[in-house]
């Protein structure tokens, strides 16, 4: 690997233990993918927050480190609303534990915005570079902005923002980036819901595993690109995809499909996904709502009473800047939480079977939150949960 003349002074301890360190994870790992070289990011974002994920050993390693961020970097969501985590039903000691977790990600620079929607927060532009580890960010970052990260790990994501670079390989070099694989979808709706394009990726992503797929046949909107996207990276391991003449790339390069792998889904196999199972909560908000979102979550809600828990999950800086939204989906009794979601917050486990619009939450919330998940279009969850 090509190391400048920064990157070495890096290496060799010049700027401390911690960059070193973390340096030489990099290096290994772009050694092991055989990066060229490093190359500049404009921001990270790390994942491995919460602490039902990390643990006390994630905690004391993050604690062995000693530097700060170089460049915007924020966090995953944790595993609770940070000011309202007793109303959650949130124990005590796990509050402490990630109460620790945090303040350590605080001295190491990283802006505590806890989200895997972070391109809600700051601008990111098509082609620049990235270390994002959550893997729907990853996945909108790449696919519906044109920016370039691979799908990374905390510890790499993190030793990125320490350090301003990440290893060039993968799908940050423009090669790697054409489909290689097609999926023709027959019979999409014409308004784009959540929900569907969350079984459609709840399918395609086991169909695709790790491939980049081109789609045709479909027209969704931003909110639809990043719930697909959520649902693949987590049933499959998809980092980037394109829509015929919606993603950017697919405007920019003359990607040819004729060749590739056709693989057809149907709306009658879409809709097979969804469930009828009794549920006790309904959950929203996976990956975090964007305004948009909200406001037809409020719509849907209006001059309703919840009759079940609803719980939905947003950016604490996306709730902030849609305060009367939030203020009336609040009024019907559910409860929109910043800064943790549905699978990494000990609160939803609780309930033995959860209804949600998102696909990565239906493939996740059994093995994280052991509830049976039950997925749905929008409207059905706000029927159910106030019904
Ligand atoms: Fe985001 Fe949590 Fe879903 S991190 S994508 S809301 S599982």
């Amino acid at each position: 690997m090509q190391l400048d003349r920064d990157d070495e002074r890096v290496l060799s301890g010049e700027f401390g233990e911690t960059r070193q360190r973390l340096m030489e994870l990099l290096v290994g790992l772009g050694t092991v993918y055989g990066a060229e070289k490093l190359v500049p990011i404009a921001s990270a974002q790390v994942s491995g927050a919460s602490y039902k994920t990390i643990g006390d050993w994630g905690l004391e390693w993050l604690s062995s480190l000693d530097a700060r961020a170089v460049v915007p970097a924020v966090l995953n969501p944790v595993g609770m609303d940070l000011e309202r985590w007793q109303e959650m039903g949130v124990p005590g000691d796990f509050a402490r534990k990630q109460e620790e977790v945090v303040r350590v990600y605080r001295r190491l620079g990283i802006r505590l915005e806890c989200t895997c929607t972070p391109y809600y927060l700051s601008l990111t532009n098509y082609g620049d570079h990235l270390a994002w580890s959550e893997s729907s960010a990853v996945c909108y970052a790449n696919s519906v902005i044109g920016a370039r990260t691979n799908r990374e790990g905390g510890p790499s994501a993190l030793a990125a923002a320490l350090v301003g670079k990440t290893p060039f390989y993968g799908l940050h070099r423009v090669e790697n980036r054409r489909p290689t694989v097609a999926i023709r979808v027959e019979g999409a709706p014409d308004t784009p819901d959540s929900g569907w394009y969350g079984a459609l990726g709840v399918l395609a992503g086991k169909e695709v595993g790790a491939r980049i797929p081109f789609f045709s046949g479909i027209r969704p909107n931003r909110d639809s690109l990043k719930t697909l996207g959520a649902a693949m990276a987590a049933t499959g391991a998809v980092a980037l995809f394109h829509v015929d003449r919606i993603t950017p790339e697919t405007r920019v390069f003359p990607f040819e499909t004729a060749e590739l792998e056709t693989i057809t889904i149907t709306a009658e196999e879409v809709e097979a996904v969804w469930s009828e199972i009794p549920v006790e909560a309904i959950a929203l908000g996976c990956p975090h709502c964007s305004g948009e979102e909200l406001a037809r979550i409020a719509a849907l809600l209006d001059g309703r009473r919840t009759t079940k828990p609803l719980f939905v999950f947003a950016a604490r800086r996306v709730i902030q800047e849609h305060a009367v939204t939030v203020a009336a989906i609040e009024r019907s009794g559910a409860r929109v939480y910043a800064d943790t979601c549905m699978v990494v917050s000990p609160a939803l486990e609780r309930y033995g079977a959860i209804m949600t619009n998102s696909g990565k939450g239906y493939a996740y919330l059994p093995s994280m939150c052991g509830a049976e998940a039950r997925l749905a279009p929008l409207e059905d969850c706000v029927a159910v949960a106030t019904s």
